[in-house]
C-alpha cells in the first residue's frame, strides 16, 4: 500500500533522508520512531506530497506521488488522511461541521456531507456530541473529531504524526484502541510517527527506526523486540530501573528470545546463580511468543563471565550490562 524506494531528501547541505526503502502492506499499522532530527517529519511530508523528494519514489496504493502535480497530486492526496498531535478544529463550527468541512471543500452536497459526518462521529464514539463546539470537548474527544475528519474523504491510508503525545495515558489507550478498530473495520493502512515506545508496543504490527535519515532497523514488531542485544528492543521493552548499592556487583542481561524462563533459570542455577539474583525483568507475549529480558546481579567479574559462558553454551544470549 505504501512503497518508498531509494527515497532521498536534501535541504541545502543537510541530508534529511537517505536510501529509504520501506513497504507497508494494506491493513498494517506501522510505527516510525527515531530521535529528534532523524527525519520522521520529512518522511511524512514526502508521503503527503507536501515535500518533493530529491530522488527516489513514493507511491501510495500503486500511484506514484513523485512527479505528480496540480490535479494529479490533489487526487492522490485524497487517498491519505492526516492526524496530528494538535487537532486544529475550527472553533466556530460544531463537531459535525468540522468533520463535514473537508467534504464541503470537495464540493459534496450538504445533506450528503452531514450524513457522512454523522456516521463518522458515530464510528469514533461521538454520536452524542455532534452539536458540541470544540470548546465543549475534552482533548481526547477533540482528537476523535480530528480522526473522524481525517476519514471523511474515505482515505486508504491514515498518517498519524504524534497522535497521542498531547493526551494522558488512559485517553491515549482509547485513541489507540480507536485506531486499531478503524483498521479492523475499514481495512485502512496506518503509519504512526511517535516518540512513545508504548504506542509502538500497543498497536504496531511493524516498526522502523530512523537514525540520521536512514533506516537503522525495520521489521515485524515481534521480531524487532526479540532481537537480542538490540538497542531498539531495549527501548521497546525497557527493564524497570534498578539501583545497586554495591559497586563491586556486576550485572548480566539475558534475552529470552529463542528460549524460555525455566531454561534460563536452570542454566543459571547450574552456573551457581539462583533466581534470587534476578534484579529486574521485563517479559511480554507478542504474537504468541514470550519475549523479554532479565537482569541478574552477581558478586564478581568472574562470576559474571561464568554465567554468560554457561548461558551461551545453551544457546542463550547474555551480555554484561553497565
Ligand atoms: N525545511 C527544511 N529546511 C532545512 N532543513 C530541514 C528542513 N526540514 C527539516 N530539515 C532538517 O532535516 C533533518 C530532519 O528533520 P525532521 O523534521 O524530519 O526530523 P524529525 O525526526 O521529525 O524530528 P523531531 O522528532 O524533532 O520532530 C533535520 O536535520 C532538520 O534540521
Ligand atoms: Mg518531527
Amino acid at each position: 500500500m505504501i512503497e518508498l524506494r531509494a527515497l532521498r531528501k536534501v535541504f541545502g547541505d543537510t541530508v534529511a533522508l537517505e536510501e529509504i526503502d520501506l513497504s507497508v502492506p494494506a491493513g498494517e499499522i506501522h510505527g516510525i520512531v527515531g530521535r529528534s532530527g532523524a527525519g520522521k517529519s520529512t518522511l511524512i511530508r514526502c508521503l503527503t506530497g507536501l515535500e518533493s523528494p530529491t530522488s527516489g519514489t513514493v507511491s501510495i496504493d500503486g500511484v506514484d506521488l513523485t512527479g505528480q502535480s496540480g490535479s494529479g497530486l490533489r487526487e492522490a492526496r485524497r487517498s491519505i488522511g492526516m492526524v496530528f498531535q494538535h487537532v486544529n478544529l475550527l472553533d466556530s463550527r460544531t463537531a459535525l461541521n468540522n468533520v463535514a468541512h473537508p467534504l464541503q471543500i470537495a464540493g459534496v452536497g450538504k445533506a450528503e456531507r452531514l450524513d457522512k459526518a454523522r456516521e463518522l462521529l458515530e464510528i469514533v464514539g461521538l454520536g452524542d456530541r455532534v452539536d458540541n463546539y470544540p470548546a465543549q470537548l475534552s482533548g481526547g474527544q477533540k482528537q476523535r473529531v480530528g480522526i473522524a475528519r481525517a476519514l471523511a474523504a474515505e482515505p486508504k491510508v491514515l498518517l498519524c504524526d504524534e497522535p497521542t503525545s498531547a493526551l494522558d495515558a488512559s485517553t491515549t489507550d482509547q485513541i489507540l484502541g480507536l485506531i486499531r478498530s478503524l483498521r479492523d473495520r475499514l481495512g485502512i493502512t496506518v503509519l504512526i510517527i511517535t516518540h512513545e515506545m508504548s504506542v509502538v508496543r500497543e498497536i504496531c504490527d511493524s516498526v522502523t527506526l530512523l537514525a540520521d535519515g536512514r533506516v537503522a532497523k525495520t521489521g515485524r514488531l515481534a521480531e524487532v523486540i526479540a532481537e537480542p542485544g538490540s538497542a531498539l528492543a531495549k527501548d521497546l521493552v525497557p527493564l524497570p530501573p534498578v539501583s545497586i548499592d554495591d559497586s563491586a556487583n556486576r550485572l548480566v542481561e539475558v534475552s529470552l528470545a529463542g528460549t524460555d524462563l525455566p531454561t534460563v533459570l536452570t542454566t543459571a542455577q547450574k552456573a551457581g546463580v539462583s533466581a534470587e539474583a534476578i534484579l529486574a525483568g521485563a517479559v511480554e507475549t507478542i504474537e504468541g511468543r514470550q519475549i523479554g529480558r532479565l537482569r541478574f546481579t552477581v558478586d564478581s567479574a568472574d562470576e559474571a563471565q561464568g554465567l554468560i559462558t554457561a548461558l551461551k553454551a545453551d544457546g542463550i544470549y547474555a551480555e554484561e550490562a553497565a
